[in-house]
């Protein structure tokens, strides 16, 4: 069956699942700690409701909408996942095609095992550029300029990542960049021998061993090993001052992601950042964190007139894209879901995960009477509490 033949978000998930070695699919999938943050997603974002308008023709639906000023089909944008490369070779050029061929930006991440220069040269995919700030903050705004150059349209701050996140499951797992020979990880890739000899194999045949791309040479090691070194290490004092400076060194959109405070938002507004991700990183750092969902409302509230808001978190349907922008925000976040269908077709199954998204969103739309993106506000019961 090709990847063209899911019929949702939950079929890419079961076949990523079977075609994926078990220690790179948890990292994927789960959250940390307890996971109480997986549970609370779904359950913040389900009992968000709908309360639709009748008797509205629906017959032309458009989603098409404006982001920063660019029409775009669709109001999503491909989320940065680290080591997309690693569940597809070069994953993020696939990831990038695939957006390309959408039309919406994809964003890359700093933990990429492709370059942003490479991405930009093989997909016409409009991009943003992630950033970890690491301690050297010469080597952090190097990088900064090398995304630049490439073309990037957007600097994407990740500031919900003070500290490492307590993901267990990784440590059990043997699952580290790069992955460390263990006989639990060599039983995992003999259980998923395709993955292997189309993946893993693949990068070893053409260079070595797959590894971070944005790190500095001088950092890794014959192996394709990062060495730890303390200046890329993620620094602990990122803080508003490095906002401030973010801001005079980039001329295009700076948006800052993890952001789950109003008050967080305003200020992020005085200081010049054009945008905001709502989110708290998938449930995959503070366990416990407040949901998107549940932030979302009073944050675009206070800034909706100065920033563009945008979330993620969750969404596995087109109808979560709708209760998201129903609630505020002018576009969404596909983290896990276009994984998952990287995982089982390459660019054709990210492809297929955002064909999904596209015909569910306009049937929700369709139900809800809202035509357009705009219309779907009104139509959203946010929930209480
Ligand atoms: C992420 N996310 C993430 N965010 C970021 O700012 N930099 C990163 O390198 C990564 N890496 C990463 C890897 C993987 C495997 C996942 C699943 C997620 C978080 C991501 O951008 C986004 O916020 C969430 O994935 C959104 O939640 P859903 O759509 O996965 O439920």
């Amino acid at each position: 069956l090709g990847a063209h033949s899911i019929l949702n978000v939950a079929e890419a998930r079961d076949r990523a699942r079977s075609r994926l070695p078990r220690g790179l699919f948890e990292y994927i999938e789960r959250g940390t700690e307890d996971e109480v943050g997986l549970i609370e997603a779904k359950r913040s974002l389900d009992s968000v409701t709908f309360n639709p308008r009748v008797l509205v023709d629906i017959s032309n639906r458009d989603a098409t909408t404006s982001i920063f000023g660019t029409r775009q089909p669709l109001p999503l944008v491909v989320a940065p996942t680290a080591i997309a490369g690693l569940i597809w070779y070069d994953g993020e050029v696939e990831l990038a095609k695939a957006a390309a061929a959408a039309g919406i930006p994809f964003c890359v991440s700093t933990q990429s095992i492709t370059s942003v220069e490479r991405i930009a040269e093989e997909s016409r995919a409009r991009l943003w550029f992630q950033l970890y700030v690491w301690r050297n903050r010469d080597r952090a705004i190097q990088l900064v300029k090398r995304a630049e150059r490439a073309g990037a349209e957007a600097l994407v701050l990740t500031v919900d990542t003070a500290v490492a996140p307590n993901r267990e499951y990784n440590i059990r797992n043997g699952f580290g960049i790069p992955i460390k020979p263990s006989l639990r990880a060599g039983l995992d890739c003999v259980a998923h021998p395709r993955w292997f000899v189309t993946v893993f194999a693949k990068y070893l045949r053409n260079g070595g061993v797959p590894t971070y791309a944005h790190y500095p040479d001088e950092f890794r090691t014959a192996l394709g090993r990062v060495a730890v070194a303390d200046e890329i290490s993620l620094a602990q004092d990122v803080s508003w001052e490095d906002v401030r400076t973010l801001r005079s060194a980039w001329k295009g959109q700076l948006i800052l992601k993890g952001v789950l405070r109003a008050d967080d938002a305003v200020r992020a507004a005085e200081l010049g950042v054009d945008g905001i991700v709502v989110s708290n990183h998938g449930a995959r750092n503070l366990d416990g964190a407040a949901t998107p969902a549940t932030c979302l409302p009073e944050i675009v509230d206070r800034v909706g007139h100065r920033l563009t808001v945008l979330a993620d978190g969750g969404v596995r349907r087109g109808s979560h894209v709708a209760k998201y922008i129903g609630m505020g925000a002018q576009g969404v976040l596909l983290g896990r879901s276009v994984l998952y269908g990287l995982a089982i077709g390459g660019a054709e199954g990210a492809g297929a995960v955002l064909d999904i998204f596209r015909r569910e969103l306009l049937t929700t739309m369709g139900f809800l009477g809202a035509p357009s993106i705009p219309d779907i506000v009104g139509t959203v019961v946010p929930a209480r509490g």
